[in-house]
């Protein structure tokens, strides 16, 4: 059995590069973004069950309550978590494809029986529902979705949410939507996906909208009962969080609005950009984006493959991530949440390898 993720490897390996289009999140935040001081940690405290003024703030952030709240080590810990905690060895699991490798990687290292269902560039990356119910069988304990999509960036319709939801509770199957990506709609995000239905489990974190990857602040949100399970079952991980971290998290939760708009100002011109530079190349490529995002999963036209453009890249000290580690060759996963002028430079690198191999 392969205990790892090849992406999450070569994404901390291989990815880094002066001009970073392989990166998925905002650009990190540093003590100038975030107004907090040395008041605001603590070493120690009492978290064995989640710090629960953290817990308290997530909670508020949604409209739940702190014992809707499991706290975890990013979202990568909460998917984890919430998966080991809703399915045994054998149960089985609906995933999307192309998904988030390390999400493919827990469910076969939990030994889940894995089946696919598919979101197409030609379906906008929205979820076919007649073919969900073709998969759901009574066997079914889990459906696993990421809404904003990562690589594609589109979220999944509210209506076809609500019928997959319906669907799982035919059959007593939970939905697990990570919405890591969900926070930087803004205004046009819908809500979130744990108000459809109790058989709705969500994960987040502050990573990817916010630029806090190094708190790993990460959540589910999940009804109480299986968030007491949830948090057994971590007393054989992490068993507590880190209260520094957690601590400093509270302090940000207070200054979200300012690193919201932090994420706006650097995300709105790139996006733009970004579009530009796609309607430009239609001759090397097929895209579709999503209004708004900080990712895109554009599909070559008339190469063998990502990983040809992807080496040639790396000569201009620029990275894409190339398709295989999501299942699709043609494709390459392109972020583009770092500053203007490295999108732009990282965009001409990319422009100049698609006429080189074209
Ligand atoms: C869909 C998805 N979930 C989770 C993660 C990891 O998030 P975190 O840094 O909060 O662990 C990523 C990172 O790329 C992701 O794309």
């Amino acid at each position: 059995m392969v205990k790892s993720s090849l992406y999450m490897t070569w994404a901390k390996h291989h990815a880094a590069a002066r001009f970073n289009l392989a990166n998925s999140g905002i650009i990190g935040c540093d003590f100038s973004d975030l107004p907090v001081s040395l008041d605001d940690v603590s070493l120690n405290g009492p978290n064995h069950e989640g710090f629960l003024p953290l817990k308290q703030a997530i909670a508020e952030k949604y409209g739940v309550t702190p014992g809707q709240v499991v706290t975890a080590q990013g979202t990568s810990m909460a998917n984890f978590l919430a998966m080991a905690t809703a399915i045994d060895r054998g149960d089985e699991v609906l995933i999307e494809q192309p998904a988030y490798d390390p999400l493919l990687g827990a469910l076969n290292y939990l030994g889940a029986e894995i089946r696919r269902f598919h979101r197409k560039m030609e379906n906008e990356y929205q979820i076919d529902i007649d073919e969900i119910e073709s998969l759901i069988t009574s066997k079914t304990r889990l459906i696993v979705i990421t809404s904003p999509h990562n690589p594609s960036g589109f979220p999944v319709e509210r209506s076809t949410m609500k019928h997959i939801g319906e669907l799982a509770a035919t059959v007593g199957a939970k939905v697990l939507v990570d919405e890591v990506y969900r926070d930087i709609l803004f205004e046009t995000a819908e809500a979130c996906c744990f108000h459809l239905g109790p058989q709705f489990l969500t994960t987040s974190s502050l990573t990817k909208s916010y630029g806090l990857s190094g708190l790993r602040c990460g959540w589910i949100l999940c009804d109480p009962d299986f968030a007491e399970r949830a948090r057994r079952l971590n007393d054989l991980f992490g068993a507590v969080g880190s209260v520094p971290s957690d601590t400093l998290s509270v302090a940000a939760f207070r200054n979200l609005h300012l690193l919201e708009s932090r994420t706006r100002s650097i995300i709105d011109p790139n996006i733009a950009l970004v579009r530009e530079f796609l309607n430009n190349h239609r001759n090397y490529l097929d895209c579709i984006m999503a209004p708004r995002t900080m990712i895109a999963f554009p599909r070559l036209k008339n190469m063998a493959g990502s990983d040809i453009l992807h080496d040639l890249l790396r000569k201009y000290d620029t990275s894409i991530v190339p398709g295989r580690f999501f299942e699709s060759p043609q494709h390459f996963r392109l972020g583009f949440a770092v500053r203007t002028e490295d999108v732009l430079k990282g965009l001409n690198h990319l422009s100049t390898a698609l006429h080189q191999l074209g």
